[in-house]
């Protein structure tokens, strides 16, 4: 049987540093490496050598990182202390909060996790190749959104039954300004053993500094004083300023699945850059400092805020263990509508809380409708496409939720 049937999204697993998979190998729609466009795929040029555990260029990024990998004194705060983590979040972009999840739903986000893992690792990669890299990223990376057909995973109640939790919802609700911010997907990534190569830094959001009306009131909400000029009535520059700072578009929570640490790939987060126009640095160019930004000492069970305009990017993971990060996706006030995609079958929305259903307005199904493309996850996006098009029942997992 393949290494990856039975495999854990915690402990030691022998999944992953497959040594045939060339180093910085990244694929098209179809599987083929691709001519120019690289996608997510962008290559680190100071990856080690070979991707195999004990190669001397593998040993040598492994001591820089034990050396210096993560931040001196990550702040990491508890549940309830709100006020604190969202002075942090404002500051930062992001913010640590442990204990999240109790050992109960720790351990249906790890049984989720791990099934879905290994049904994207099931078939065979070319070339003797153990598993197929996801189309438009680099080796052993995976999202569990992106390889979904139906680009989410609200169907499976591992994820669903993640949000709206005693622990997460009073912060989103104090960074939201109230309680009508709403779910627009969840998914997560993760990275096997033996991806060895940095991700390159990127904003999943982009701001474009526009100022809807909703998003004023969604500011006042927050406390900001809208400051006019007196003649003009124009919203002051300071204060447009303030305005976007405080309601990001989108605000994701990833849940550790197991502690990160300075050599499973820790996730790194640059902070204070949520609002910058100008583009991330290239892998080319990024300096030694930001590479070492790294969550290191969040432990499972803890999760990040994350405002999704900060910089940020995946980290080698040089262990035998599989650093895996599932997440809920939430959209502000002033962008929710009906425009998200309806990903969450509508069986699924009736077993949430009042607060649940109600942040899941917008992403659930019609009864008896089953979201296209849910319930099949593939690395290669001309399956996921196809997927899309034909799926329209439920798979043997779901067949209960429809
Ligand atoms: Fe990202």
């Amino acid at each position: 049987m393949k290494d990856s049937e039975n495999l854990l999204v915690w402990g030691e697993t022998d999944v992953g540093w497959d040594a045939n998979t060339p180093i910085n190998e990244t694929l098209d729609e179809n599987g083929n490496v691709p001519d120019a466009k690289r996608g997510f795929g962008i290559a680190d040029p100071r990856a080690p050598k070979a991707r195999v555990y004990d190669d001397p260029s593998v040993e040598e990024l492994r001591k820089k990182l034990e050396q210096h990998n993560g931040y001196h004194q990550l702040d990491i705060c508890d549940p309830d202390e709100l006020e604190r983590a969202a002075t942090i979040f404002w500051r930062d972009g992001f913010v640590v909060v442990r204990d999240l999840l109790n050992e109960e739903n720790l351990e249906k986000f790890r049984e989720g996790s791990s099934r879905v893992l290994q049904e994207i690792l099931r078939p065979d990669g070319e070339n003797g190749q153990k598993y197929i890299t996801e189309s438009n990223r680099l080796p052993h990376r995976y999202s569990y959104g992106t390889t979904s057909s139906s680009r989410q995973l609200l169907h499976d109640d591992a994820w669903a039954s993640m949000v709206d939790l005693d622990t997460t919802t009073p912060l989103l609700t104090k960074l939201f300004g109230g309680p009508d911010y709403v779910v627009v997907g969840a998914g997560g990534d993760l990275c096997l053993p033996g991806a060895v190569e940095y991700q390159h830094l990127h904003s999943d959001v982009y701001e474009r500094f526009n100022l809807p009306e909703k998003r004023i009131e969604q500011a006042e909400a927050l406390g900001v004083e809208i400051r006019r000029d007196e003649e003009s009535g124009e919203i002051e520059d300071r204060t447009k300023r303030l305005i976007c700072d405080r309601t990001p578009a989108i605000i994701t929570i990833n849940f550790m699945m197991s502690d990160l640490t300075w050599e499973n790939g820790p996730i790194r987060q640059i902070p204070g850059t949520q609002m910058a126009a100008r583009h991330p640095p290239p892998p080319s160019e990024e300096p030694e400092w930001m590479r070492m930004c790294t969550l290191v000492g969040a432990k499972a069970g803890a999760g990040v805020f994350r405002d999704n305009r900060a910089w940020h990017g995946a980290t080698p993971n040089l262990s035998r263990e599989i650093r895996s990060l599932p997440n809920v996706e939430y959209g502000a006030p002033w962008i929710a509508g009906p425009h998200h995609g309806k990903t969450m079958p509508y069986k699924v929305w009736e077993t949430l809380s009042d607060h649940g259903k109600h942040i899941c307005r917008f992403v659930h199904e019609e009864p008896g409708v089953w979201p296209a493309g849910a319930g099949l996850n593939h690395s290669l996006g001309h399956v996921r496409k196809e997927a899309k098009e034909t799926l329209t029942s439920p798979p043997e997992h779901y067949k209960h939720l429809v």
